[in-house]
């Protein structure tokens, strides 16, 4: 989204994003989503880059570190789809291997994008079971936070929950409503995407468990996320979609717990059928 968009948007249809990122004195152009001209490339069309040893090296660096807190925090279906999708930590994967297990898995493949893009290249990927994901790592001075996207939150962060079924249907339904979404509605499909796909926790065997993309690939909001300095929410669609008081930059203060994937797509089903997006 261009700071024009931004600036021509009124208060209520703007997200805490596009407010945070207008406060920011210097905008960083990574951060500045790309309309794409034509299709990304898919699965198999996908190329797999030459990349220098430095790269695996600070992959490695990066699933090691989150692999020594994972376990035990990170929900089943995550650890599983870990397992799933041979994820390893010698080498970055391959987006086209990714793509076949994941499309064997739950039908969804790997679309590879050149970085942010814009909301409606997002949306329809995602309406059509594709995954948007970039294929290069962060450099190693960002290896805590990178406020671009990269090829560690897209992969290691987000891959593993389209492994299960009900997350990976509700991740398209996600997609087809907000293709649909107009004024208001946007921030507030914003919201929940933040609250569950980025920073979602699910109840598990009488314990809170993560399985928020931002979180999981994050090395200290994994702890954050599960200690006593987070107020935490029961899922509640209708709550979390006027929650506009998120924290873009730093860690999250609430979050909001499932019971259940089936409880995440029938509760975005019944909200969007009520607001008329689906
Ligand atoms: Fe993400």
């Amino acid at each position: 989204m261009s700071s024009d968009t931004v600036e021509s948007t009124p208060d209520e249809e703007r997200s805490a994003f596009e407010t945070a990122q207008e406060e920011q004195e210097d905008v960083d152009p990574r951060t500045i989503p790309q309309t794409l001209e034509e299709p990304p490339p898919v699965g198999d069309e996908i190329e797999y880059p030459d990349y220098p040893d430095e790269d695996h090296e600070t992959w490695q660096i990066l699933v090691e570190r989150q692999m020594e807190q994972l376990p035990g925090r990170a929900c089943e279906a995550y650890m599983r789809g870990q397992d799933v999708l041979g994820l390893e930590g010698d080498r970055i994967p391959d987006l086209a291997d990714l793509s076949r297990r994941l499309n064997e898995e739950t039908g969804w493949e790997v679309a590879n994008v050149p970085g942010l893009i814009h909301e409606k290249n997002f949306f329809s990927l995602l309406s059509q079971r594709k995954f948007p994901s970039t294929n290069y790592v962060r450099g190693r001075e960002e290896l805590d936070y990178t406020p671009a996207p990269d090829c560690f939150h897209d992969i290691f962060g987000h891959m593993p929950m389209l492994t299960q079924p009900e997350f990976a249907d509700f991740y398209q339904l996600y997609g087809q409503a907000a293709q649909n979404a107009e004024g208001a509605d946007r921030p507030r499909l914003e919201r929940f995407h933040w609250f569950t796909v980025e920073f979602g926790l699910i109840q598990e065997q009488g314990e809170k468990r993560i399985f928020g993309a931002g979180i999981v690939s994050s090395n200290e909001e994994v702890t954050h996320a599960l200690s006593d300095e987070v107020t935490l929410h029961p899922f509640d669609p209708e709550h979390i979609v006027e929650k506009d008081d998120y924290e873009v930059y730093n860690l999250q203060k609430e979050l909001f717990v499932l019971d259940s994937f089936e409880q995440l797509v029938d509760g975005f089903r019944d909200w969007t059928s009520k607001s008329g997006l689906l």
